[in-house]
């Protein structure tokens, strides 16, 4: 079965899948403790879908040219049996690549299970490695050496592809920091991707002037360890990748404000309770769910899904980063953007 190419000439080739809704952070600038009290109504575990339905979508966008899967939550590590559906993941004929986003906290206990699964990689996100900062930006939740713990597990067990840290920088908040955490790992083969931060959903109060361009990044990174462009390693990748000269390993940037990337963008997000983005910045889904529940399919028959999936594809014209950069967009008056924790990251 050919790809079936979008609006804008885009093909579907990876697919990101958040597994859960809930997080055990209460990172500021994505569940803010304030909005996400005790109590909030996450969803009900029938409202996800479960492991056979995630694996059906997962299979019919094989089908239609997804070659990338990418599981992520909330935090994913919450889901009960996470390495049973890597495994299902893994084995999808046109499947080449499953990776995880995760907090790291719960890592460490699972890496193995997950190595084992069949799991190709591994990011995890850190915003600081100072102490006092990093409790701010998971909210008080978590203590950091849990999270240098599990970094360390994960790059040592041996995953194919290896491990990626994602650092979101926010000025005046964790900018100062981010040349110790480069330091820390630089020249241990894990890769630190900074990302510009940006206004996802509505709920975490983005200003422009918090964001801090990569540009200024990368200068202040030249200043104390000169750095080479790499070439892209496949079109429309989301991070600009370098090579520190002196051979301590790769960096990228990911400047989804200053320089965005949506040209090459081929991800469609399915959140857990199994509505299909074709944007991160969307506003209304498609129910998959109601697809994958509807009556009494003859086994196998996968066309409704198909059908749906393809035609969802086909009218997309989503460049949401792009138009942001238009000076007649004011991004916190476009109301209804779907939060982080529930379309993934
Ligand atoms: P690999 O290169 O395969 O490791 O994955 P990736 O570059 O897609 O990275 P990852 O999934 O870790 O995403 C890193 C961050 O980039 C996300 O957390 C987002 O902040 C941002 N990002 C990823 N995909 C998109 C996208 O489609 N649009 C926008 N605007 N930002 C994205
Ligand atoms: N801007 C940029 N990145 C964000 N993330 C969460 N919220 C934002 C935001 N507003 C990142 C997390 C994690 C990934 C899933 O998305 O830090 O690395
Ligand atoms: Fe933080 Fe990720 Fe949890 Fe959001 S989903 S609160 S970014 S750890
Ligand atoms: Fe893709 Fe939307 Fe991100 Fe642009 S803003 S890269 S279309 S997800």
């Amino acid at each position: 079965m050919g790809a079936a190419s979008d609006q804008l000439g885009r093909p579907l080739r990876d697919l990101r899948i958040s597994v859960m809704d809930r997080c055990n952070f209460r990172c500021p600038y994505c569940m803010p403790e304030a909005a996400y009290p005790e109590g909030f109504r996450f969803l009900r575990p029938a409202e996800r879908l479960d492991f056979d339905e995630i694996e059906r979508v997962a299979r019919v966008s094989a089908e239609l040219g997804v070659t990338k899967l990418r599981l992520t939550g909330g935090e994913p590590l919450l889901r009960p049996g996470l390495p049973d559906l890597v495994a299902r993941l893994v084995r999808i004929p046109g499947i080449q690549d499953v990776a995880l986003t995760t907090n790291g906290v719960l890592l460490e206990r699972h890496v193995a299970a997950l190595r084992e699964a069949g799991l190709h990689r591994v990011t995890i996100s850190l915003d600081s490695l100072d102490p006092v900062v990093f409790a701010r930006l998971s909210g008080g939740r978590a203590e950091l050496p849990a999270v240098l713990r599990s970094i360390g597990a994960a790059s040592h067990a041996g995953f194919p592809v290896g491990v990626k840290i994602n650092t979101v920088v926010q000025r005046s908040v964790n900018d100062a920091d981010v040349t110790g955490l480069l330091a820390h790992f630089r020249h241990t083969g894990i890769v630190v991707r900074l990302i510009e931060y940006m206004d996802v959903g509505n709920r975490n109060g983005w200003k422009h002037d918090d964001v801090v361009p990569s540009r200024e990044l990368l200068d202040r990174v030249q200043a104390l360890w000169p750095v080479e462009p790499l070439e892209p390693n496949y079109r429309g990748e989301v991070a600009r990748r370098y090579r520190y000269a002196d051979g301590g390993g790769e960096i990228g940037f990911i400047s989804s404000v200053t320089a965005p990337f949506c040209g090459g963008c081929s991800r469609a997000r399915l959140s857990s309770n199994g509505q299909l983005y074709t944007c991160l910045f969307a506003t209304k889904g498609t129910d998959l769910r109601a697809v994958l529940r509807a009556g009494v399919q003859s086994a196998g028959d996968e066309e409704p899904l198909r059908q749906a999936l393809t035609k969802l594809w086909r009218n997309r014209a989503d460049r949401y980063s792009e138009e942001r950069a238009q000076p007649s967009v004011d991004e916190n008056k476009v109301r209804g953007k779907i939060e982080m924790h529930y379309i993934g990251g």
